[in-house]
């Protein structure tokens, strides 16, 4: 593909590699028109006060405007189709010995591609759960928020806020992956949320290769040993055609 430089070391890295992983961010659900955080004018946070909409105090204040915030996110992820870039990974998922996946994505987009293990940091924003039980709850009636059907109080999105800690066990999870393994993929993230930001560099403490895939620069970028300046869409198929065979 014209414009991608993809070294031939990597290539064979990636084709030596027996323990692979993979951290996410929104930028690999760009390319199927779900927006990222920090991009500048097209991006979440560029538009939508963090404060106001993705914290637990923020809920408490106006759980109806965070509900209608989520919800209308839900709806603009599930009209969202996985694009080459998830569908590569799910490909690497089959061909690497053992293949970690682990996403900051709330949007379910892996899984629907058709990846089996992922470790999800953030949590589902296609999940609902009770503010105050914690549990999962599938059936609810109308309100904003509904109520929990148990117990009477509001629900919310199974996403982590600011300030919240990530679901148990899944750093871990993540943690041990990225230690473990010999080639450390980082992709379409800015490299600025821990703690899913820490998880290149305990791979490079451990000695993995690590690669960034990404249009822009991060604070990760003098660290990596590949910077693949592109889009996930084109660079991940990209760098498996390349590595197949
Ligand atoms: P950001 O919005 O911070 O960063 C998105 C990154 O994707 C940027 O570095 C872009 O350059 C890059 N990017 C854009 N289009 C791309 C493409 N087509 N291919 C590859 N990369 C592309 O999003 P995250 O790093 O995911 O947390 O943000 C991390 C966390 O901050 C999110 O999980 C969310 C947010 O606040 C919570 O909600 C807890």
């Amino acid at each position: 593909m014209p414009g991608l430089d993809i070294p031939s070391q990597l290539v064979e890295v990636l084709r030596a590699a027996g323990r692979v992983a993979a951290l996410t961010g929104s930028g690999i659900s760009a390319e199927s028109g779900v927006p990222t955080f920090r991009d500048a004018q097209t991006g979440l946070w560029a538009r939508y006060d963090p404060q106001e909409l993705a914290t637990p105090e923020a809920f408490a204040r106006n759980p109806r405007l965070v509900w209608e915030w989520y919800e209308w996110r839900c709806d603009l992820v599930g009209s969202a189709e996985p694009n080459p870039g998830h569908r590569a990974l799910v490909e690497l998922e089959h061909r690497a010995p053992h293949f970690t996946l682990i996403t900051q994505n709330v949007d379910g987009l892996h899984q629907t591609a058709g990846s089996r293990a992922v470790i999800e940091l953030h949590g589902n924003i296609r999940r609902t759960r009770c503010s105050q039980e914690g549990i999962i709850v599938e059936e609810y009636g109308d309100g904003s928020p509904p109520r929990c059907p148990r117990c009477g109080a509001f629900l919310r999105p199974d996403v982590v806020w600011f300030g919240e800690m990530l679901p148990a066990g899944t750093l871990e999870l993540a943690s041990e992956a990225a230690r473990g393994c010999d080639l450390f993929l980082s992709i379409g993230t800015s490299s600025l949320v821990y703690p899913a930001a820490g998880l290149p560099y305990e791979a490079l403490e451990s000695g993995a290769t690590v690669v960034e895939i990404n249009p822009s620069e991060t604070p990760l970028t003098p660290r990596v040993h590949f910077a693949l300046r592109g889009r996930a869409g084109e660079v991940l198929p990209e760098l498996l055609a390349r590595s197949s065979g």
